[in-house]
């Protein structure tokens, strides 16, 4: 997609999410430059706990994990991975096979993978640009001579974003790619205490605020949208049904955006919901697998048992 193409995509989600009744926007336009910087600075805080559990998570079980997956293995990540857990993970394997991040954007996939062969002479790093939300063709995977066994690597908890019938798609997906020697490797972040999550997601330092705000600057920068910025505060929810804390821009008097020639009212009160991050028990996210045909045949946890990573294989 050039950049019209994906400003007329972003134009016509906006504006699907703010007709429908329960007015939202899809959490990926987030995540534009600035929207990943901020989501960097979010992993940063004091009041996200979830990227401090994960590391810790990888800190304590690595050796366990690594020899799960054993040698000869190919590693492919939903994501582009330059990250310190990806690292470390490869580095600790055995002779690892190859590598694969997947990665829609152009320019994060040629970074990671410049830094990862500069760190990892020794590692193949085979990258597949390609959006891994939809299919990816199989031809793009495939190793000559092939692996012992493919891993799906998928931690950062991303899968929260999912409601339940979107992640039992996404993980089928997931299952169609390992085929029946291979596994994945879920990281799940796991339901806590309610005043724990919404400071997670409404942090003291205001940097998930400046994140959940942004998406408003966005939409004035590429859609050329009117949006009173100052009418909208940041809000954390937790939705107690649903079992996922919620991000929302609540209009905080009388507003109104234009945009695309139309004109959307909101009352004192009214808001859009920008995204989802769904918490799970540890049974609760076993029973989710299983409706994907997936079997949890372990799980670790952090020491603080706030984050999980569940190693999963064909049924
Ligand atoms: C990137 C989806 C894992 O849901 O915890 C963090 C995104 N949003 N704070 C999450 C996010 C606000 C994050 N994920």
């Amino acid at each position: 997609m050039n950049r019209t193409d994906e400003s007329r995509q972003f134009l016509s989600e906006v504006i699907a999410g703010l007709q429908s009744k329960n007015r939202s926007i899809p959490c990926k336009y987030l995540y534009d430059a600035r929207g990943s910087a901020l989501f960097e600075a979010i992993c940063r805080t004091e009041d996200y706990y979830v990227t401090r559990a994960d590391l810790a998570l990888h800190e304590r079980h690595l050796p366990e994990i690594s020899d799960r997956i054993g040698p000869d293995a190919h590693i492919i990540e939903f994501g582009s991975g330059s990250g310190i857990k990806t690292r470390r993970l490869l580095e600790s394997l055995e002779t690892p096979r190859a590598y694969t991040p997947i990665e829609i954007s152009a320019t994060a996939l040629e970074s990671s993978v410049k830094d990862l062969r500069r760190d990892l002479p020794l590692i193949e790093i085979v990258p597949v640009q390609a959006d891994y939300t939809k299919d990816v063709p199989d031809r793009f995977l495939r190793l000559d001579p092939p692996a012992r066994r493919r891993v799906v690597y998928f931690p950062g908890s991303t899968i929260g974003n999912f409601n339940q019938d979107e992640a039992v798609a996404f993980m089928g997906r997931m299952r169609n790619i390992i085929g029946d020697a291979g596994a994945i490797l879920m990281g799940v972040d796991l339901l806590k205490p309610e005043s724990t999550l919404l400071r997670a997601y409404d942090d003291r330092e205001g940097i998930t605020a400046q994140f959940n705000l942004n998406l408003l600057a966005r939409m004035m920068r590429e859609l050329d949208a009117e949006i009173d910025i100052d009418a909208f505060r940041h809000e954390a929810r937790f939705n107690r049904e649903c079992s996922r804390v919620e991000m929302h821009l609540v209009a905080t008097r009388p507003t109104r955006i234009e945009l695309g020639g139309r004109q959307f009212d909101f009352d004192s009160g009214e808001s859009i919901h920008t995204e989802s991050s769904h918490k799970y028990t540890l049974d609760g996210f076993q029973d989710l697998a299983a409706q994907a045909g997936l079997e949890s045949l372990e799980v670790w946890t952090d020491p603080d048992e706030l984050f999980s990573m569940h190693w999963l294989m064909r049924r």
